[in-house]
């Protein structure tokens, strides 16, 4: 079978979120016999330097794009093992970041959605099944539909769209969005593209697609509800008999702490007693932070929006510092976050750590180095950072929402089982609470929390169940 997954981001190319990780990764894992998976990207001008070398030029030809026609350049290579093409477009692909303002991605999108379909004929690739990948390629399912393309060639084609983050959904005013896109009148009815007077195009993809999927079976009920539905929960439910959650994996060769060439020293379930510290005290010595090795020390790597839990952090900020407990953060996002934790390191530089970049080689650093990870968001469709953490052995701190109460297991003192700490409701107090108590095993029972570790570097978050899960969804389509 045939797949193609079309998406705004993919790793080692270009990167914002999980959505990157997943789109670079989870083809990788399925079984190579079976399906010849490809990916479609963006040839975007900010994506690494040195992986644009290695692009080769396929051809070009020009779209009708509304009431423009538009250069559609297709470049491709292989890596490691995956075919890649790349939409090239400088009028649209150029910026220094992949998303800009809304009105300028709603109409870069319209058109990668329709190059990636009109380059398949040129390419000579022609799939099953179109894998869809959030708003920017929620069109799709609507251009697949809509056989804008007359003739066999887009006829049997089947889409699944994956939901990633229901709160964006690509958005904009509705005539606009007919100009752009060419689409007719025809689709812009509540029942399809339109949502409370818009046009939005991750509900187009969500009414047309064959097959909709989440990133987490707990995700996938919550946003049959008003508080996680986005507005959408109505349609969610309309469509829940062809909405499933498949929680996401990560590459485990990438995240290996036995291999890992970005962290000061190895180690792995075994050794780790021994060997993980090290990894501690290297950065609090690189980061200038009091160097104990002792001193709890509490990683944070995540977009630094209000999604992530911020104003439960925010509020308890104050009272943190005040306990004998490091907080090493790294993100970039809102200014009010980022200037939040800029205060706190300047008020406890011995115990504080402002990290405001983005970096993969110090994301490894911190998921190694630190004891616990915390992460108590709002919504987590799936989340990618704490199945990072279990796998270095960071015991994980969230709340139970998404795919954080999917992948982490709370410990249970009296049966010795769970491979992290979590708490239920969207409070601060809760959060804090269940912080000392991590903090309070970490000390009193050092033997229960190395039990911990060996349960969370045991935890099975690789593609291969995942991957497994997708392949009965392609075959089922
Ligand atoms: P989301 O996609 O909602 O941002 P995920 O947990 O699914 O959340 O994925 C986040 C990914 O981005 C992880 O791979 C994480 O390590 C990475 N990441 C987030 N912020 C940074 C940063 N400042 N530097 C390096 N990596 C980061
Ligand atoms: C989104 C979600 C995150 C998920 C990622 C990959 O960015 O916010 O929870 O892990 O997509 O699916």
């Amino acid at each position: 079978k045939k797949v193609l997954f079309v998406a705004s981001e993919g790793v080692p190319f270009i990167k914002t979120g999980g959505l990157a990780d997943v789109v670079g990764s989870l083809p990788k894992y399925l079984n190579k016999e079976e399906f010849d998976v490809r990916v479609i990207l963006p040839k975007y001008l900010c994506m690494r330097e040195d992986l644009k070398e290695r692009l080769n030029y396929v051809s070009h030809f020009y779209m009708d794009l509304g009431w423009r026609s538009q250069y559609v350049g297709i470049l491709e290579t292989v890596y490691d093992g995956i075919q890649f093409y790349f939409i090239d477009n400088e009028y649209y692909f150029a910026g220094m970041k992949p998303y800009g303002n809304i009105y300028e991605d709603i109409e870069k999108f319209a058109f990668f959605s329709k190059a990636a379909l009109s380059a398949l004929p040129v390419i000579g690739f022609q799939p099953d099944i179109v894998h869809c990948h959030d708003w920017q390629t929620g069109l799709i399912p609507v251009f697949l539909k809509d056989k804008f393309h007359e003739g066999e060639f887009f006829k049997n084609m089947k889409s699944i769209m994956t939901i990633h983050n229901l709160k964006f959904q690509g958005v904009w005013d509705m005539n606009t969005v007919k100009n752009i896109t060419g689409l007719p009148d025809y689709y812009f009815t509540p029942d399809k593209l339109e949502a409370y007077g818009d046009a939005n195009y991750l509900k187009g993809g969500l009414v047309y697609a064959d097959a909709l999927t989440t990133v987490s079976p707990t995700y996938a009920e919550e946003i049959k509800t008003p508080f996680y539905g986005e507005n959408l929960d109505g349609l969610m439910k309309a469509r829940a008999h062809d909405l499933r959650g498949i929680v996401n994996g990560i590459d485990y060769e990438e995240y290996n702490p036995e291999t890992d060439t970005m962290i000061t020293a190895n180690y792995n379930v075994r050794n780790f007693r021994k060997e993980k510290i090290k990894n501690k005290i290297a950065l609090q010595k690189e980061l200038g932070l009091a160097e104990n090795e002792k001193t709890f020390m509490i990683g944070i790597v995540s977009r630094l929006t209000d999604q992530k839990g911020f104003d439960l952090i925010n509020y308890m900020m104050e009272e943190m510092c005040q306990q004998d407990w490091q907080i090493v953060v790294l993100g970039t996002g809102e200014e009010r976050y980022e200037n939040m934790f800029r205060h706190y390191a300047w008020k406890y530089p011995d115990k504080v750590s402002a990290n405001i970049y983005y970096c993969e080689a110090m994301s490894h650093k911190v998921y190694a180095s630190c004891d616990a990870f915390l992460m108590p968001s709002l919504f987590e469709p799936c989340g990618l950072s704490q199945l990072m953490s279990l796998r270095y052995g960071t015991l994980p701190i969230v709340r139970e929402t998404g795919g954080l109460k999917d992948t982490v297991e709370p410990y249970n003192e009296y049966e010795g089982t769970g491979t992290g700490f979590s708490f239920r409701n969207y409070n601060a107090h809760e959060m804090y609470n269940t912080i000392r108590y991590a903090h309070s095993v970490y000390v009193d029972k050092r033997r229960e929390w190395n039990r911990l570790i060996d349960r969370a570097m045991a935890a099975d978050f690789s593609w291969k169940k995942s991957a497994d899960q997708y392949a009965e969804l392609y075959n089922w389509l």
